[in-house]
């Protein structure tokens, strides 16, 4: 069942949002080649702290840590290890979610590290471009896979590839909450759109093939043939004209 959130209920999901929005602005200036991927995750830890917000991904289905550090063809859902150091010329996805007063709030960004590749650069550019397009769609009146045929529409346009095995969902008392948001469908299908619901949008899109592959660890997900793959996602608030996006400070 998607629910509708009130304007207090969408509040609180905006304030954890902002907190998230803080923490990734903070560590995408911080990220530099030689750092390890755990040196994020206490980074984010002590922001939090501060911030008297917990960190959401923690302990969910036993994931070991506060945030997700994806390199390179690793899609979503790496585990940060002191023994992982960042390189110039990667792309570092960060995605971070945080609980404060019983309501979640989720987003991911991924930077460039040093100089990448052009190639690499038209992925992100895509990327963030196909979230873009996607939270324009959020509206009232449309439907849900109004939201995920602009991303696909955009990844494929852009000769990239759209990850199936993982969706964008609602979220709000839960990190996970109906509907799921496929980054790929049919435009005018699905539920129809109501004020007040609360979407985490999140385009997973590869380089080359969609198909994907997922290490020893359980957890870290990476592109089937070695190619990059790039991670934005917002949590929004669908209104009459556009998404409101929550999970960002200007
Ligand atoms: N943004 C991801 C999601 O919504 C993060 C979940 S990672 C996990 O699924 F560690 F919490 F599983
Ligand atoms: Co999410």
């Amino acid at each position: 069942m998607v629910n509708v959130k009130t304007s207090e209920e969408v509040k609180k999901i905006a304030e954890a949002s902002r907190i998230v929005a803080l923490v990734l602005r903070e560590l995408s200036n911080s990220v530099k080649a030689g750092m390890s991927t755990e040196d994020i995750n206490i980074m984010a830890e002590d922001m939090l702290k501060k911030y008297g917000a917990k960190p959401a991904f923690k302990g969910y289905r036993g994931y070991p840590a506060s945030i997700c550090v994806s390199i390179n063809d690793e899609i979503v859902h790496g585990i940060p290890s002191p023994q992982r150091i960042i390189q110039d010329g990667d792309i570092v996805s960060l995605d971070f979610g945080v609980q404060m007063q019983g309501f979640f709030g989720d987003a991911a960004v991924t930077v460039p590290v040093g100089r990448v590749s052009v190639k690499a650069e038209h992925l992100l550019k895509t990327t963030k471009e196909s979230l873009f397009l996607a939270v324009k769609e959020a509206k009232v009146g449309n439907r849900l896979f109004d939201i995920s045929s602009a991303v696909q529409e955009c990844a494929e346009s852009n000769g990239f590839s759209v990850v199936r095995d993982f969706v964008g969902h609602g979220i709000g008392r839960a990190l996970h909450e109906d509907p799921q948001i496929p980054n790929y469908g049919q435009r005018g299908k699905g539920i129809k759109l109501e004020k007040g619901m609360v979407f985490a949008i999140e385009p997973m899109i590869n380089e080359g093939d969609y198909r994907i592959k997922i290490d020893a660890d359980g957890w870290t997900a990476r592109t089937a043939d070695g190619s990059l793959s790039a991670h934005f996602e917002h949590t929004i608030v669908v209104d009459y004209e556009h998404g409101i996006v929550l999970s960002q400070v200007n």
